[in-house]
């Protein structure tokens, strides 16, 4: 079958070339936008009086023929085909005859693919926006059911001092929250129309790229032809966000794996969400959190792979940037799939709360407590911090805990030390006293789920 692109060819394309240039493998899956974008365009050259509205209509109805057709998968796309753009444009050709061959007036396949690709990552991202909503809302709910349940937090993976769960789940919801905001800021940037750029400097034809854009729901045309088929950073922004937010979820993934081992035991993640053992009976893994960690690098790769792909590449269009699009699919796919993942898993997961109260007595979790307690008492935080590590070193020679020293044991390390000056040290109670805005108190948690609550509620409505 000659090509739509074979007149001045004397020989087709050799078999395995035929494979190697095919994009229709992939980009099929964009068949829609391909034909939304042809409708507006031809919408624009009738109004324009480059086609006659009849022409336009036949051309429209044959197109959405196509249209339904592929979705019932009637039409099965092959190497000939070469690009979802071409299988389409012969279709239509075989389809409604001698006035499909108009379609492509006044474009090209390089602004048309990236019509295309804007078309649909426009809507993949608003799906990862109502995805990441989705996580939000648990990540709100279970931080307000976990609002008073204290753990231990932890730097260098050591015992520092006593949180909340709900405070841990409301760091994760501002990465979460940093994740939408980048998504908006990309589609921002997404969202301008390059139908009409043709091959690279725009057409002698009179068409209006302002009615395109505003046919196809883009805020404008792009502005420079030459730019508009050369320009990835779209792909590039999404990939980027893609790839930060996978991190996000692979952060707290691990957190999950470290939960769920014997030494924790904190939570116990949903049977649904975890697998057995080919061999070891009494196994229950938590596979759905290892492989949100791996995911997070198949993303990274995804987006090293676009940048790598661009690196270099002169003006204007070059068929290197093909390439842009199965590592972008499959990062939509992957990001998508991790966060419905991640938030069912989070949904089913309790804690154990008595389990995780018999840590408390490991780490003098309560240290910098007593250093602050201190520093109301008129010691210089520097003196207190000094006289609390003697405080810890006393209670490691004497396997005890700092309610356990003695009123001259505390005065052996500072005469001004007695257990009435160390107060009310318990866990409760130093959680409750981290009241600074920020801060693990409870009551500061609750303030936080409150200004997420109104935020979410606001993503929510404007992304609908
Ligand atoms: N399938 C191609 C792509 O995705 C469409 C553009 C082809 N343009 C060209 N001049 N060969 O990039």
């Amino acid at each position: 079958m000659a090509s739509l692109w074979g007149g001045r060819f004397e020989k087709e394309m050799d078999d395995i070339v035929k494979q190697f240039n095919a994009s229709i493998g992939f980009d099929q899956r964009m068949y829609d936008d391909d034909i939304d974008g042809s409708i507006a365009h031809v919408t624009m050259l009738a109004e324009q009086g480059i086609l006659t509205v009849e022409e336009k209509e036949q051309i429209v109805a044959g197109l959405e023929a196509i249209r339904t057709k592929i979705a019932a998968g009637e039409i099965v796309f092959t190497v000939e085909d070469e690009d979802i753009h071409m299988g389409i444009e012969s279709r239509l050709i075989a389809e409604i005859g001698e006035v499909g061959k108009k379609l492509h007036t006044a474009r090209s396949r390089n602004d048309q693919c990236q019509v295309d690709t804007r078309l649909y990552l426009k809507k993949e991202l608003r799906e990862v926006v109502h995805r990441l909503c989705y996580l939000e809302s648990v990540i709100l709910e279970k931080a307000s059911q976990y609002a008073e349940t204290i753990v231990p937090g932890f730097t260098h993976i050591q015992h520092a001092q006593p949180v909340t769960v709900g405070f841990i789940f409301m760091a994760y919801f501002q990465m979460f929250r940093r994740d939408i905001d980048r998504l908006e800021a990309a589609y921002e940037r997404m969202n301008y129309c390059p139908l009409g750029s043709c091959a690279l400097a725009g057409t002698t034809l009179p068409i209006d790229r302002h009615r395109t854009a505003e046919l196809l729901g883009f805020a404008a045309p792009s502005e420079n032809a030459m730019d508009s088929v050369s320009d990835r950073d779209y792909c590039l922004d999404f990939l980027s966000a893609a790839a930060i937010s996978c991190m996000h979820l692979s952060r707290w993934a691990e957190e999950f794996v470290w939960w769920n081992s014997q030494e924790f035991s904190y939570i116990d993640i949903d049977d649904s969400y975890c697998t057995g053992s080919s061999i070891m009976p009494q196994k229950k893994n938590p596979d759905m959190a290892e492989l949100l960690r791996g995911k997070a690098g198949r993303v990274y790769g995804d987006l090293m792979q676009l940048l790598t792909v661009m690196k270099g590449t002169p003006m204007a269009y070059n068929k290197d940037f093909q390439e842009d699009k199965e590592g972008l699919f499959d990062a939509v796919d992957t990001w998508k799939a991790s966060i419905t993942i991640f938030a069912n898993m989070l949904e089913k997961t309790e804690f154990r709360v008595e389990q995780i109260a018999r840590q408390f007595d490991k780490g003098f979790l309560n240290a910098t407590d007593v250093a602050e307690h201190l520093v109301t008492k008129g010691i210089a935080f520097r003196e207190a911090h000094s006289i609390v590590g003697r405080m810890v070193k006393a209670c490691e020679h004497k396997a005890c805990d700092f309610t356990d020293l003695s009123d001259e044991d505390l005065a052996a390390i500072d005469p001004r030390l007695s257990q009435d000056v160390l107060g009310d040290i318990s866990m409760q109670a130093c959680v409750e006293a981290r009241k600074s805005f920020g801060g693990t108190a409870p009551a500061e948690v609750r303030r936080q789920i409150a200004v997420g609550t109104a935020w979410l509620q606001t993503v929510e409505e404007e992304w609908a």
